[in-house]
Order: C-alpha cells, then structure tokens, then sequence
C-alpha cells in the first residue's frame, strides 16, 4: 500500500531486514526480541518520513532500498535491547529531496474493484478510524464521521490515540491527507503467481501483523491458518514511560511461552498483554484452491459462493 499509508513502505523494510537474519526459532524470545528491533526502527523512520505523497517528498524509494534496510538491519544486537530513545530515523547517503508539493485536486472520484471467477483479486481496507470513528451520524444519509484527523501528527511528538508519533511530514493542512498504517497486500510468486491476499484492521498494529502472517508462512512454514490464528506481537518505538514495551497476544489459544515472555522481561522488555492483535483475513492461492483464513480474534469468516 502506497503513501499515504506507511503500510506498505513499512512492510518492505520489515521484510528486508528480517530477510537478513538466521530464523530464529518461531515464538522463542531471540524471535520476538529481532522482530521488535526490527519494528522499533521502522516506526521510527515512520515518524519522521511518513505523511501525504501530495504534500511532501516521501523517499519511498530510500526507505525500501535493500542496501538501506540492510545497513538498519546491522544496527539489531540480537541479544541485546537497543533503549528506544537511542534509536533516530535513518539517514540516506543522499538526501532525499524535501521540496513540499503542490497538491492535485482529485477528490471527486469514488473506486471500487471486484473479485472475479477468474481469479482477480481485491484487497480493500477502509477505516472509520476508531470505533464508530468521530459518532456522528450526518442526519438523513445515514452514515457515520470519521475521526480520521487522530491519524494526523497533532504536534512533532504527540502521541495519537494508538500511541504513535510522528513530525513535520504528517502535520495537518488543509486538503492534506493523514498517515496510515493500512495495508491491503498480495503476496506472488517468484514466477508472478498470486499466492496470498492478506490485511487487517488494527491501527499501527496493521503491517506488524501482516508481516508475521508473511513470515510465519515463508519462514516458518506454517499453514495459512495457523499463519493467521498464531499468536502475534508489536512493538512500535517511540521511547516512553512505559520502558521498551512489546505488546504480546493473550487471546484464548494465541498465547507464546511463559518461558520466552518471562525471558524477554529478564532483557528488560515491559510486556502488555493483549486480547488480540490485528483481525487478518487471508486467502491462499493453491493452484485452483483458494483456501480461507478468517482470524479466530474476531467474528470474520471465509465463505464460498
Ligand atoms: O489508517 C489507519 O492506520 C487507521 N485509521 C486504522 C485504524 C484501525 O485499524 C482501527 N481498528 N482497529
């Protein structure tokens, strides 16, 4: 997913740099330890590059350079924390340019795409923002607000109601649109195939999920199912309080190991359990099979007509 969604710039980091590692053993703390490293980065370079196309310079092409990633990458000791207050937004050997644009008027047109027997796929995500996002309802259409404008950088440094932050390149002005962190993806073959349709809902947690279902099936071989109902974490940088804080799964039958939580606290993690990361609803593209993966998290369903 392009700006202004960090989604899919983030994703592409998140893989490459994982891409650079030995697979540590699915759910052992040297697991959840790398991919926090590894997210506490990328949201930083989120903060500071993130924000709409129309207005500023995203250096996407920067960002997702494998060179980068792999220089943000050696950063990671795989054994050690890295405080996140030491950790910065990456810099580029050239800059990237910083010129602001100037905006196109383009909001007139409504797209929707749809699926067809022939395979075509959509992977559509939309957002209210919170629940029932701003609870106004517009008198006599019937639809609801949304409070989109919390996914704008109030001030360099705020946090948002999921708790991220960003600066300059997110900041609000007029016809300007906010950062996301959505990300509808399909994952295809090395010979071009389609192979996964993936995404959920779940605000900076979206591309941490959809990149453990990416992994946990590239890496850990796991089913699209179980790829989707495994146990999920997050971690998203800006230094706090509340310590160097991953937020790990407790929902029923998504739980990871005392053993490795408990280890991942003796590293000095501050752990927050959660009842459910992320709601991914996935498809995987096995020759003529397509085969349904709602999330147990939630209510979703996969069906067939
Ligand atoms: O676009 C975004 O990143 C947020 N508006 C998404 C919010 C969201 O997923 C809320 N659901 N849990």
């Amino acid at each position: 997913m392009p700006p202004p969604s960090s989604g899919g710039i983030a994703l592409a980091q998140m893989l490459t740099m994982f891409e650079q590692f030995k697979k540590p053993l699915w759910g052992s703390t040297a697991h959840l330890h790398l991919v926090a490293e590894i997210e506490k980065r990328v949201f930083a370079d989120r903060s500071v590059y993130g924000g709409d196309p129309d207005f500023i310079d995203v250096p996407v092409k920067e960002l997702v350079d494998p060179a980068y990633c792999k220089r943000r990458a050696a950063e990671v000791n795989q054994t050690a924390r890295t405080d996140p207050s030491t950790i910065q937004a990456g810099t580029f050997a050239v800059a990237p340019p910083t010129v602001q644009k100037p905006r196109h008027e383009t909001n007139h047109t409504t797209h929707f795409s749809i699926v067809d027997k022939h395979g075509m796929a959509v992977s559509n995500t939309t957002t209210l923002n919170d629940a029932y996002g701003s609870g106004i309802v517009v008198t006599g259409a019937g639809f609801l607000l949304n409070n989109e404008m919390d996914d704008f950088s109030a001030k360099p440094g705020a946090r948002n109601m999921y708790g991220v932050t960003g600066g300059e390149a997110n900041s609000i002005a007029p016809g300007k649109r906010m950062l996301s962190s959505m990300s509808p993806t399909f994952v295809f073959k090395p010979d071009g195939r389609l192979w996964l349709i993936l995404g959920t809902p779940g605000g900076p947690t979206i591309f941490t999920s959809v990149f453990q279902v990416i992994t946990n099936k590239i890496d850990y071989g796991m089913s699209i199912g179980e790829a989707v109902n495994a146990p999920r974490f997050h971690h998203q940088w800006p230094p706090s309080d509340d310590g160097d804080s991953i937020r790990v799964d407790q929902a029923d039958g998504q739980r990871f190991d005392a053993s490795t939580l408990k280890a991942l606290e003796s590293l000095g993690y501050t752990l927050k359990k959660s009842d459910g990361i992320g709601d991914v609803q996935a498809i995987e593209i096995d020759g003529r099979r397509a085969i349904g993966a709602p999330d147990r998290r939630n209510i979703g369903r996969a069906e067939r007509e």
